[in-house]
């Protein structure tokens, strides 16, 4: 099987049109977010963020028709073959297809399989995620992740999207992030539900767990794949000594590790979404992280934490794909050079015996930036959000020749057995 060169986007942020959770959400906090209080403008500045004065415009926040993707994925599809990819990875908007609860929506199924017959009929192979962050109102008003009927509802919908578009599909994973959805929306209160009492958040994440096992018996069948994509940052000692190197182990189990460990054995792959690098260090030395060049969003770039990160997490034992990873660079400045570097991380990660099979770039084009809105530009295709032209960035031919002069060939055979990765 060959390597998949890609890239990812997701429904609510790209797809315009959708009314669900999160769109409710925006129109609550538009108008703060455009105007932060002084804790918003400090956090703003310690990031080292550079946003433009589009930020302090609440339309910004307002996801609306977002790239137009819903109407325009075959011109979509047509950019990734351009680019030279062989894989997209896109979520299913659950808002569209469980409009309410029960029967998935005819017009939805159709539409999803005609996006996905036009992917492949332009050789690209599909990853479906079938959860990205946002739900349809009902189940946030009557259910949630911390009610103890989440993990049925979630295998219902599972189950029904696999009735509907599993003969077309061969890579799926379960949800999108759920450490970082646990800590956006049950601890810091900056996602929907935005519910910060705190006994709810062990809640939510053990149905998480328990809705990630039970679409896993959903989706799995011997012919396809079925991952979960991690909120996946390296966390290595700034300095080696015993008390850093727990406090990276502590950090690596919060953001990733114990809940890859809780979901074993039911993982064909393991899907990591990687940001950023941490240097840690229990004096709190390092804590702006070092010199490194930053995004727009003020995140520090650096490759070689994912190299580190693959070496790691090859201890499981199951194959690995690079589900995210990418920078908002308005300028393309840092992005070719990232791009490159990122891909070198992986070819050493790979030689050192680490089962890297894919390596999809966050994101396909510039999209809706959840809480920051439309100002970072992470796509490899600038959008005009005027009339929804899409434009190739300088880098992508960058991406483009790095696929061209790499042969990579991929395992996907899991063991199945993971082991649990050492401190
Ligand atoms: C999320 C994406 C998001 C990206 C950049 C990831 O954590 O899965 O939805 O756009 O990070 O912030």
């Amino acid at each position: 099987m060959t390597f998949l060169w890609g890239a990812s986007i997701s429904s609510h942020q790209v797809e315009g049109g959708v009314e669900n959770d999160w769109t409710r959400w925006e129109r609550r906090n538009a108008d703060e977010w455009a105007q932060p209080g002084l804790l918003g403008r400090a956090r703003r500045a310690l990031g080292q963020a550079n946003p433009p004065s589009a930020a302090a415009d609440p339309s910004n926040y307002i996801s609306g028709q977002a790239t137009d993707h819903f109407n325009r994925y075959e011109e979509d599809a047509d950019l990734a073959a351009e680019m030279g990819l062989n894989a997209l990875r896109f979520s299913l908007e659950w808002s569209r297809l469980q409009p309410t609860e029960g029967e998935l929506d005819a017009d939805a199924v159709a539409h999803y399989r005609e996006k996905i017959r036009a992917l492949r009929d332009r050789g690209i192979e599909p990853v479906v995620t079938v959860w990205h962050y946002a739900h349809p109102q009902w189940f946030v008003d009557d259910y949630g992740w911390h009610h103890s009927l989440a993990p049925a509802k979630f295998h219902d919908y599972a189950r029904r999207v696999h009735d509907a578009l599993g003969d077309l599909v061969t890579y799926w994973i379960t949800m999108n992030e759920p450490s970082a959805y646990v800590r956006a929306s049950y601890v810091f209160g900056g996602f929907p539900p935005a519910q910060t009492k705190l006994w709810q958040a062990p809640r939510a994440w053990r149905n998480l767990v328990r809705g990630h096992r039970r679409a896993f018996d959903a989706l799995h069948t011997t012919d396809n794949l079925v991952g979960v994509s991690l909120a996946a940052g390296s966390f290595e000692p700034y300095t080696d000594n015993a008390l850093n190197r727990k406090l990276a182990w502590l950090l690596r189990y919060v953001e990733h590790d114990g809940f890859l460990q809780a979901l074993l054995p039911d993982l064909d792959f393991i899907g990591i979404n990687y940001y950023v690098e941490y240097e840690v260090d229990v004096l709190g030395r390092n804590l702006l992280n070092g010199s490194k060049p930053r995004s727009d969003m003020g995140w520090p770039l650096s490759p070689s934490g994912l190299e580190a990160l693959c070496t790691r997490l090859a201890a499981y034992d199951l194959p690995l794909l690079v589900t995210e990873h990418g920078l908002a660079d308005s300028d393309d400045e840092h992005r070719g050079w990232y791009i490159r570097e990122s891909i070198e991380a992986i070819e050493r990660a790979r030689a050192a015996g680490a089962p890297v099979n894919g390596y999809l770039h966050w994101s396909l084009t510039d999209n809706f930036e959840w809480d920051k809105g439309f100002w970072p530009r992470f796509g490899l295709a600038a959008v005009d959000y005027d009339d929804h032209t899409r434009t190739l960035r300088d880098s992508t031919s960058v991406y483009a020749d790095i696929i061209d002069s790499r042969d990579w060939d991929a395992t996907w055979q899991p063991s199945g057995n993971g082991a649990t990765a050492q401190e």
